[in-house]
């Protein structure tokens, strides 16, 4: 009998504490200072913030980890100049062709086709048109033209700036060279031997590797 009427005083009381409970509105807290965070948050406003927000912009002229600045604007005139002036720095060796061609056949070819030519997957479906072959004699198709349409796109091309690294693009460009050669009958690029220095000296002398010098920066942070 005493456990029955104790059963039924829990119960009443559990009932009684669930039932006030607004749902609209956060419960209490028991002990806040486990909630609450000490530090700021990462979206949070404070005074001491210019601006009020916790999260600021980067300083003026910073630029991110990996990244480097390409220097040629996305008009008429930066492309211009980028094909007067950029050449590729990586040399030309069968690693670097073999990369370029997957990245190639990856990214370009559903468009350009793996010759080249204009003939991609999306041309034969004609879900896209105007696509110039690289041997288009009414354009110059050279290192920097075809690194900086990658930068920027052009009309109806994206760009792939997001998607390869500098490395990948100067890759894709040397592979593209050689293409444009095998249209026009022309000799392709003359392949140097593999440059015999240990990986990471190559890639800081090149100054042209993002994931290379990623890793190694992660590596000194730990
Ligand atoms: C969605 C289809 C598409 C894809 C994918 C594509 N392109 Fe293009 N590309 C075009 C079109 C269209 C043009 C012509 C743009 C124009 O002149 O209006 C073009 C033009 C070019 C040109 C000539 C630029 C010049 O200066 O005349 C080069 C070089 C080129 N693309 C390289 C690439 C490379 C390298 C890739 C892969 C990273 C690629 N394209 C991927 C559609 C594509």
């Amino acid at each position: 009998m005493k456990y029955i009427v104790k059963i039924v005083v829990v119960l009443i009381a559990g009932v009684a504490m669930v039932s006030c409970a607004e749902k609209g509105k956060p419960n209490y807290q028991y002990m806040p200072n486990m909630y609450e965070p000490v530090g700021y948050e990462t979206y949070g406003n404070y005074e001491v913030f210019p601006g009020q927000m916790e999260a600021m912009l980067p300083a003026e002229g910073s630029i991110p980890r990996g990244w480097q600045p390409y220097e040629y604007d996305n008009t008429n005139e930066g492309r211009d100049l980028a094909k007067a002036e950029l050449k590729n720095p990586l040399p030309v060796t069968q690693a670097n062709l073999d990369n370029g061609k997957k990245m190639y056949d990856i990214y370009c070819a559903l468009c350009h086709g793996g010759q080249g030519a204009g003939q991609g997957i999306l041309v034969k479906n004609e879900k896209i048109l105007g696509i110039p072959s690289y041997a288009d004699p009414g354009r110059v198709i050279n290192d920097g033209g075809i690194y900086h349409v990658q930068m920027y796109g052009l009309n109806s091309m994206g760009s792939y700036a997001s998607q390869t690294n500098e490395e990948e693009r100067w890759q894709i460009t040397m592979h593209v060279m050689n293409l444009k050669a095998a249209l026009e009958g022309t000799p392709a690029l003359e392949i140097v031997p593999e440059p015999e220095i240990a990986e990471g000296h190559h890639e800081e002398e090149s100054g042209a590797e993002d994931h290379g010098n990623d890793d190694h920066d992660t590596q000194e942070d730990h």
